[in-house]
């Protein structure tokens, strides 16, 4: 069956419309709901069935962990053993927003949930809507982003919809999500601190608060263990094969088009695009670059495009999340 939508307030969301969601959360549904970064796919995080149902609706590895969403300081510290004082300091500044902390797992999470494995992923979302549905469930939530296993991120309800209609009870509408990009994921059982996934939250604010982090390498090599799906080569991705290029990407686009394909183009110029190409002009602001990337990466596979060439980012540290997903973007799959 078709998944329900309800729209909501973003910044006032409708109690009626929130104990609805939460009610069949609560009888081991799942309901899709906007955070500050992307849509989640959310279960009650305590129901191994109902966590299973997200396996199964978005076809994902069982040895992929998910993050377990909580509205406070405290819950947190209710799934995890062991609350070091480093959480408590990241928390406190963090908290609620995109970082996600990777702590040793308390016995009452589920296997289901960790992947099998010691530790626990948890976050406290800022979106208001996140925040309204995890007090009105009581109930911590895992959820993973709401869409297929390895494919875009989802940053509006309609792209949710498109992944995922026929898995899900209900999806929160609440508009596209602000900051467009996943949450930072950080492994706190390691010192120093080891960053597995890069996100809103940049290493620089990290380390601000908890002195030096260790940083990913470069997406790691198919034999490696699984430490982290965010370690995964190809995710993230479009339909369209994409290729990042050096320079502003005019050159690539033209062959392309002379090869008679149907081209889509991120770049920084808003110079006129050869013929027929859907040209997105992007902002030169790494925070508003993410907020835009995954919508327009749907809008050019909507629009049907055969390849899509992006003009790679600077190279500076505010923009690693962003070159960390365009590289995996750019995987060919396996
Ligand atoms: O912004 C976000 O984090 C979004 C919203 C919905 O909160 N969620 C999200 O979840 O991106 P997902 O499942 O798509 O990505 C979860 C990431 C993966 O890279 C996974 O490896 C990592 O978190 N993760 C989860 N549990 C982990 C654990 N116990 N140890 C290491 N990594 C873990
Ligand atoms: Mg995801």
């Amino acid at each position: 069956m078709p998944a329900e939508l309800i729209s909501v307030n973003a910044l006032a969301p409708e109690p009626g419309r929130i104990a609805r969601a939460a009610e069949i959360l609560r009888s081991g549904g799942l309901v899709a709901f906007p955070t500050e970064t992307v849509y989640g796919l959310g279960a009650n995080a305590l129901d191994p069935a109902a966590v299973a149902r997200i396996f199964t609706a978005k076809g994902r590895p069982a040895t992929n962990p998910l993050i377990v969403h909580v509205a406070t300081i405290e819950q947190a510290r209710d799934v995890t053993a062991g609350w070091p004082e480093t959480a408590q300091r990241l928390a406190e500044r963090f908290w609620p927003g995109p970082l996600t902390l990777v702590l040793p797992k308390n016995a009452t999470v589920p296997d289901v949930v960790t992947a099998g494995g010691p530790t626990v992923a948890v976050r406290v979302p800022r979106h208001p809507v996140a925040l309204a549905l995890l007090n009105a469930a009581c109930l911590p939530l895992a959820a993973p982003s709401a869409n297929r296993s390895t494919k875009l991120s989802p940053t509006r309800a309609e792209h949710v919809l498109r992944d995922l209609a026929e898995h899900i009870d209900l999806i929160l509408d609440a508009g596209p999500t602000p900051g467009g990009l996943e949450s930072t994921v950080l492994d706190l059982t390691t010192q120093p601190p080891r960053l597995l996934r890069p996100g809103l939250v940049s290493p620089a604010e990290i380390e601000s608060i908890v002195g030096p982090i260790k940083r990913p390498v470069a997406p790691a090599a198919p034999a490696e263990p699984l430490r982290s799906p965010g370690l995964l080569g190809r995710h993230y991705a479009p339909r369209a094969p994409l290729e990042c290029v050096s320079d502003d990407g005019r050159q690539r686009v033209q062959e392309l088009c002379e090869q008679g394909l149907r081209v889509g183009w991120l770049t920084f110029t808003n110079e006129e695009a050869p013929q027929g190409v859907q040209q997105i002009v992007m902002p030169r602001d790494a925070l508003a670059y993410a907020a835009r990337f995954y919508a327009a990466l749907h809008e050019l596979d909507q629009r049907g495009v055969d390849r899509i060439v992006v003009a790679l980012p600077p190279q500076s540290e505010d923009w690693l999340a962003i070159h960390d997903r365009l590289q995996r973007a750019a995987e060919k799959a396996r």
